[in-house]
């Protein structure tokens, strides 16, 4: 049987992990499902926790649920870490997200200054998590849901001994979902060439049914005028002409890069309105879950959430667990070393690409170059991946200034500044190198 430690067990994302456990118990036997936090989360720990061991005693599976603040002890001899962890909680996404607003930026958790300081906060932790696989349990592979997943993955491929490292996120997985809804088709009839980076990737094709319908799919993207949606970002539709011209199928959260003002102005109004960011939508949401995780008589995952942009992530993870595990060779898009797939990137950068998941992990699958349309905007946000990981770890305020105003969504030096000072300031109790 398999030993899997859950860091941040205490999310509110918890019982998608545990259904999909269930789900797959007969070919992915977890014997042990650990699930870990930190003092500050030890209430969530206890109401996530028993509700696990509700499910699992309905499901009748003998997966033992093991709930700790001790993060070293659940570590040994795992065979799978995943994280999904957040620095200083919600009060700090919702300073990443309405701080920014002030100086007419986007605040949002993972793009713009927002992600920027997520990472700062993050990556020094997670990079302590690697420390300590190392020591105990040297074998075991890192799935690392925690945002911003791609710097994290870049950031950890740079810095950290240990090197099974995957960095997962639900935005493939969804959009092909939405893309067979948009075709009236089932989801396994469609395959995706998906290429970019973390919350920046493309559907550079489009199969059906093993058919190259990828012309045919943008101009009915153009015509229906419609876009690939996911909970957490307002659903404006994209510029019919310009998807066409652009040629590659973009992301949800390319909103933020090609309708700035749009999004900007959208966020500003809930803002002034409402006072409200989505951090503030998340915290009533997991106030509503949290209640319903209390009910002793709930056994099973409930359906509010499907309120969260990570909702069904669970699949994503628990396929590619099962891919390594029963060395599936299937196709799953995940972050890892580019390792020549994107031929118009670097060989050692994290990208967010197809990969064949093999027992020895993923090995990634040669994509060809990123169209002219869009590798000038990868290739930037690449660079601000890697100076603010290399600021997350000096501690250095002018390598962080220059990561922030090279960031696309910032847009003069000064206001850079004048955000990174107030930033640094409102979150210093979880940037200790700063
Ligand atoms: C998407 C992303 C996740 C992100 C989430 C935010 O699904 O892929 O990386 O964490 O949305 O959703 P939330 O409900 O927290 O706003
Ligand atoms: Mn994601
Ligand atoms: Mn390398």
């Amino acid at each position: 049987g398999l030993k899997v430690v859950t860091i941040g067990g205490g999310s509110s994302y918890t019982p998608e992990l545990v259904e999909g456990f269930i789900k797959r118990y007969t070919s992915l036997p977890v014997r042990e499902l650990w699930l870990v936090d930190i003092p500050e989360g030890e209430e969530k720990l206890k109401i996530v926790g028993n509700l696990a061991k509700r499910m699992v005693k309905k499901a009748g599976v003998p997966m033992e649920i093991h709930l700790t603040l001790n993060r070293k002890e659940a570590l040994k001899e795992a065979d799978f870490v995943t994280t999904q962890i957040r620095v200083g909680q919600l009060p700090a996404r919702i300073l990443d997200e309405s701080i920014p607003l002030k100086y007419g930026l986007l605040g949002q958790e993972t793009n713009g200054v927002g992600g920027f300081f997520k990472g700062l906060r993050t990556i020094p932790v997670l990079l302590d998590i690697c420390q300590e696989m190392t020591e105990l349990c040297p074998d075991a592979w890192l799935i690392n849901f925690t945002n911003p997943a791609g710097m994290v993955t870049e950031a950890l491929l740079r810095y950290a001994k240990h090197k099974k490292v995957i960095g997962l996120c639900n935005v493939p997985f969804s959009m092909t979902q939405n893309l067979a809804k948009l075709l009236h088709v089932e989801a396994h009839r469609i395959h995706i060439d998906f290429a970019g980076l973390n919350h920046m990737v493309f559907g550079l094709r489009a199969y059906l049914d093993g058919k190259d319908i990828s012309q045919e799919l943008l101009k009915q993207i153009a015509r229906e005028n419609s876009s690939i949606h996911i909970k957490n970002i307002p659903e404006f539709n994209w510029e019919p002409q310009f998807i066409q011209a652009l040629g590659v199928i973009p992301c949800p959260y390319h909103r933020y890069y090609y309708k700035t003002k749009e999004m900007l102005a959208d966020q500003l109004q809930q803002f002034q309105k409402e006072g409200k960011t989505r951090a503030h939508h998340v915290y009533e949401v997991e106030k509503e879950l949290f209640a319903l995780y209390q009910d002793p008589n709930l056994q099973e995952k409930p359906k509010q959430l499907e309120q969260r942009g990570g909702a069904y992530y669970s699949d994503a993870a628990c396929n590619l667990i099962d891919a390594i595990y029963n060395d599936k060779k299937n196709i799953q898009t995940v972050n890892v070393e580019n390792r020549g797939s994107i031929a118009n990137l670097p060989y050692h950068s994290a990208v967010e690409v197809n990969c064949l998941i093999t027992k020895d992990g993923p090995k990634p699958i040669a994509m060809g170059e990123l169209p002219t349309s869009v590798i000038g905007l990868v290739q930037q946000i690449k660079s601000f991946e890697v100076i603010t990981s290399e600021a997350a770890i000096s501690g250095d305020y002018n390598q962080a200034l220059l990561a922030l105003t090279i960031n696309p969504l910032v847009s003069s030096d000064e206001t850079a500044k004048k955000v990174l000072d107030e930033m640094l300031e409102a979150h210093r109790a979880y940037l200790p190198q700063f």
